[in-house]
């Protein structure tokens, strides 16, 4: 088969491109490997910048996001048994949506099918060809069925794990990379959220992060060893965790419930680099990750594609190639001050187990500084919120 566009993975990144070309006439095919079942089901990132919301309300998939997402105008900071509130709208005039990235998910994937778009889900056997050339392909399975794309440009969508990445000629790559020695473990619990705005929370025993879903159910988060098991962490053991890094004598406590789900996630900063060979490109965390201490990559992955959709419209209206030609470096400005902020509020936050004595009463005092410098909370609240 032939389109314009051949796009891998129907993550955030796929499923918007696809739908941002459509807008602009440009065609293509998105391929995923899993059902679609499975891509709206599967629970991820919640936070929103003010710029995603904007470009999802513009493609026109923004309605269900804003009746039923939560404007949040701050956050909390705790630490030394007091909490101190980031207020992100008077620092920054934005804020955040808390609105889940499945359900982001099952509005891109309504309006790509309500359009007529080409999805093809549970496909097999991914593999791209022809990538030096300026017809690339890709080739796959589906229902035991061999079938090949071929395109004028491959985006590989395709998630950290996925293929494209690995496709890519290794001269004149570079990697960047960091691997932290803890995770996080996510739980969502059956109960009304215990506070209104999302607390992020320094302790000894480790970070914790309080974040909502909807008034009848809770986000919470965890640092934990990132090789440790859900089934060694009874409901019991959880909670009590949550007790002790979350609570101090101010009489604030969790709200516990029933817990209907769990996972532990690793955490990490890559970036690869170039985004592009030819006509072959990478957008979101094919390209790059980052800890979710910023709640960044979601909305990294949503500015890569807006970008890559302006340089490929571009080029099918004019035949200039200078804005694709110019991804990388676009897109990249924005990643590494993304990476930036990640790192800093990651390592700001957690307990790092070989950390000196020194070491611990410096990221204490770092954190003093940001609450009683108008400056720094300025400095912080810009990149929460994206402002940028
Ligand atoms: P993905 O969502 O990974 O999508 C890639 C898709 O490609 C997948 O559906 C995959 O099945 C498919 N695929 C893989 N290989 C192939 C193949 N060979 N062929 C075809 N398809 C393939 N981000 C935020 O912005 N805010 C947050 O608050 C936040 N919190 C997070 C919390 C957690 C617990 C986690 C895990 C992540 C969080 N993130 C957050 C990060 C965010 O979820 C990701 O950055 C985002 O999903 C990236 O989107 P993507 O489309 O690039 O990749
Ligand atoms: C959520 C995830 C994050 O990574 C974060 O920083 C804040 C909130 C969430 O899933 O709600």
């Amino acid at each position: 088969m032939k389109t314009q566009v051949a796009i891998i993975g129907a993550g955030p990144a796929g499923l918007l491109l696809s739908h941002l070309l459509h807008l602009r006439g440009v065609e293509s095919v998105v391929i995923e490997t899993r059902s679609r079942a499975d891509i709206e089901a599967t629970i991820r990132a919640g936070v929103l910048e003010q710029g995603t919301m904007d470009i999802l309300s513009e493609a026109g998939v923004g309605e269900r996001m804003r009746a039923e997402g939560a404007l949040h105008h701050g956050f909390e900071l705790a630490f030394g048994g007091q909490r101190h509130r980031v207020d992100l709208h008077g620092l920054t005039g934005k804020s955040i949506t808390v609105y889940p990235q499945h359900e982001v998910i099952k509005d891109l994937v309504a309006a790509r099918l309500a359009a007529g778009g080409d999805l093809r889900f549970e496909v097999g056997a991914v593999s791209l060809k022809d990538i030096d050339t300026g017809k690339p392909g890709v080739s796959f399975t589906q229902g035991g069925e061999r079938y090949a794309i071929e395109a004028d440009f491959v985006v590989g969508c395709d998630g950290f794990h996925g293929v494209t990445r690995p496709s890519m000629p290794g001269e004149g790559r570079q990697d960047f990379q960091r691997v932290y020695p803890f995770g996080w473990f996510g739980i969502l619990v059956e109960s009304a959220p215990s506070s209104e705005e999302l607390i992020y929370a320094r302790h000894e025993r480790g970070f914790a992060l309080v974040s909502t879903r909807s008034p009848t159910v809770q986000r919470l988060y965890f640092q934990c060893d990132p090789a440790d098991h859900v089934d060694n962490w009874s409901d019991d053991r959880i909670w009590n965790e949550l007790h002790l890094r979350l609570e101090n004598n101010d009489g604030w406590k969790v709200n516990e419930g029933k817990i209907f789900q769990k996972g532990i996630i690793g955490m990490r900063s890559f970036v690869s680099t170039p985004m592009q060979h030819g006509r072959l490109f990478l957008a979101g965390d094919a390209a790059h990750i980052v800890p979710p201490t910023g709640a960044k990559g979601m909305n990294l992955a949503i500015s890569d594609v807006r970008i890559l959709s302006e340089g490929l419209d571009s080029f099918y209206r004019t035949g200039g190639e200078a804005l694709l030609n110019g991804y990388t470096e676009t897109a990249l400005k924005r990643v590494w001050r993304a990476e930036y902020f990640s790192w800093w509020m990651t390592s700001m936050l957690h307990t790092f187990q070989d950390a000196s004595a020194f070491e611990r009463q410096v990221q204490r005092a770092e954190l003093d500084n940001v609450v009683a410098s108008r400056a720094m909370m300025t400095a912080l609240a810009e990149n929460y919120v994206g402002a940028f």
